[in-house]
């Protein structure tokens, strides 16, 4: 078996010419491994497999992690969690935009960055997909990073940025929430979803990938808040708010995005040391149905302010 590498739109690679249920070599292993921190994104197309395989590949590229929303993880495969639209939880996820009930939209995020150590990476896998909307959408924040001016490269290099969670979309001071209306149901606080109240993650604005070493724009628009004592590195408040503002636009450019129109059997992994992902939602009662694997994320790319002498 040899494997045989497409670019997508912009970022991130198609990996074909293998077959997964086939005893995949040490070599291989390797392979895809290098791939993985190549492109950043990997798609794999018509892929037969179960749960159990899907755990398996998954080991590939690390430890694989229990995600912490138990509630919705498979009793069989503690390691496989669930994700499923088109039931009667859809109503905690259901938000209006432009007037429009949409489940499921998320923005741009990167996941568990909120706690200062995100995961390493996820492997979703399709299984029923919704025939509209449903799309992922993933970003490349090195391919972001090097496309910066020297300037602002400058300009960023020492600072820290800091991330507030918070249940609530409206609070959220960078993502676009025009013609944003909350649903009825959906969770207002970290309790209602059984969440502690996480204290706000602090982050260089540039991070260095811990594998591969290279940079990444640590700039994710989901619960930036601000930039850290600006005064100190000669910048107003007012003047961090711009630059943040700026740099949320940056990454929102398609050039960065691939932007994935899921069809059943699909795997796409990623890393999310590196790769920040939203997704568009579907209408209400949309069936969809994907299996998650998590890659452990043993790094701490972030520190918590509580922990700040
Ligand atoms: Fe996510």
């Amino acid at each position: 078996m040899t494997l045989q590498v497409k670019s997508l739109d912009n970022v991130g690679a198609e990996v074909f010419g293998f077959d997964i249920n086939e005893p995949i070599s040490d070599e291989m292993r390797q392979e895809l491994k290098a791939l993985w921190y190549e492109y950043a994104i990997l798609l794999f197309r018509g892929q037969d497999i179960t749960p159990g395989k899907q755990i398996e590949f998954s080991r590939i590229f690390g430890p694989l992690e229990l995600h912490p929303l138990k509630t919705t993880t498979s009793e069989e495969y503690p390691e496989l969690f669930i994700l499923e639209n088109g039931g009667d939880k859809d109503k905690h996820q259901t938000a209006f935009y432009h007037g429009k009930e949409i489940v499921g939209k998320l923005d741009w995020h990167m996941d568990l960055h909120y706690t200062g150590k995100p995961n390493h990476g996820a492997l979703l896998r399709a299984l029923v997909v919704a025939e509209q909307d449903g799309l992922t959408g993933f970003g490349d924040l090195e391919k972001a990073y090097n496309a910066l001016d020297d300037g602002t490269r400058a300009q960023i290099a020492g600072i820290e940025v800091a991330y507030q969670f918070n249940m609530q979309r409206r609070k959220m001071r960078f993502v676009d929430v025009e013609g944003y209306e909350p649903g009825p149901d959906l969770p207002k606080s970290p309790a209602d979803m059984g969440f502690p109240d996480f204290p706000d993650a602090i982050y260089p604005c540039v991070v260095e990938h811990p594998v591969t070493g290279r940079k990444i724009l640590e700039i994710v628009e989901q619960f930036l808040d601000r930039v850290i004592e600006p005064e100190q590195v000669g910048m107003s408040e007012a003047q961090a708010d711009e630059l943040l503002r700026r740099l949320v636009a940056h990454t929102r450019k398609p050039e960065f995005h691939y932007i994935h129109r899921w069809e059943e059997g699909d795997m796409v992994l990623w890393d999310n040391w590196r790769v920040m992902h939203c997704t568009t939602g579907t209408k209400p009662g949309v069936k969809r149905l994907i299996n998650r694997t998590t890659i452990e994320g043993a790094v701490v790319l972030g520190r918590q302010l509580q922990e700040a002498s």
